[in-house]
């Protein structure tokens, strides 16, 4: 097995390789001035069977051109499988047509991956409406989940935590990671107006006193959903608050603007920013080998 970073990740794969013992390849990848992406492979990857390791913030288009080029070129240069290992997986909320005439984009890009790729791992992918990723996918494709050492964080770190989902969507994992704690938790309820508009609100009393608040939600992006249930709480005399997310995307100041509020920010490091305190290397090379021996049956 050969790991590959894509541009998205090349620490993160870097460290992975190292974990599991395997090689490291760099893909080189780069923009022509028109914005055409050019990858080519450092290395030999003939008769190897190769990992991509992409995370899929930012230039997210560009991203996943770029993982479409090093998957047919490894295929046609005679690599012996492909796996990609997305650690933030996009266009997941775009999962129904909301409105007439939507694209139901994570249909299509997931169809498309599925003709370049063998295998899929996905880090917490954003499954809300869709059960598995095998409705989305026509590959191999399973999903890896933070939870479990989000739940060790923060039972090794916070001292009387409440846990609290901030909307709907967040219940199983809100839920869960309580339980591997054994503590409280409660669900709230969100109002989506647009990408930048919610209304988060209490749907039940919840006793804050001496307790640490802990927000876990599965993505952080422009910090609207976690900055209005923060607000809610403050009004109900929660005073220590830690936000913790799998994602931290934290488009157009978002870290800052929780940071601001006085409560604490913590993510998993699918992406790079200055909250990753939780590390997923050894749950994606856990992942790697477990389910390498299974898919080879
Ligand atoms: C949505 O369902 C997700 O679980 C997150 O709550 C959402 O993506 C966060 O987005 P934002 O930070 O832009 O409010």
């Amino acid at each position: 097995m050969i790991i590959i970073g894509c541009s998205g990740e090349v620490n993160f794969a870097k460290r992975l390789a190292k974990r599991l013992n395997c090689n490291y390849i760099g893909l080189y990848s780069s923009r022509f001035p028109d914005g055409e992406i050019y990858v080519r492979f450092l290395k030999p990857v003939s008769k190897q069977e190769i990992v991509l390791v992409q995370s899929f913030y930012g230039d997210i288009n560009d991203k996943l051109i770029e993982v479409i080029f090093a998957a047919s070129t490894a295929k046609e240069l005679g690599a012996k499988s492909v796996t990609l290992v997305a650690l933030y997986f996009p266009y997941l909320r775009q999962d129904k047509r909301f409105k007439s005439g939507e694209a139901v984009s994570i249909e299509i890009v997931a169809g498309l991956i599925s003709k370049y790729v063998d295998r899929v791992l996905i880090m917490d992918p954003h499954l809300h409406r869709r059960n598995s990723l095998s409705m989305l996918f026509k590959v191999h494709a399973e999903k890896l989940s933070a939870y479990p050492i989000i739940a060790d964080y923060i039972r090794r770190n916070i001292a009387n935590p409440i846990i609290i989902g901030p909307d709907e969507e967040s219940y199983k994992w809100a839920q869960t990671t309580a339980e591997q704690i054994g503590c409280e938790y409660a669900i709230l309820r969100k109002k989506r107006f647009s990408a930048r508009h919610v209304r988060v609100t209490l749907n039940k009393e919840i006793d804050v006193s001496s307790k640490t608040i802990v927000i876990v939600d599965d993505i952080i992006s422009t910090g609207h959903t976690i900055l209005e249930t923060i607000k809610n709480l403050k009004k109900i005399g929660a005073e220590k608050i830690i936000c913790i997310c799998v994602h931290g995307i934290f488009i157009e100041g978002a870290f800052e603007k929780i940071l601001s509020t006085g409560a604490e920010v913590v993510s998993c490091n699918t992406i790079p920013n200055n909250a990753s305190k939780i590390d997923v290397t050894g749950l994606v090379a856990e992942g790697l080998s477990v389910r390498k021996s299974s898919f080879e049956k």
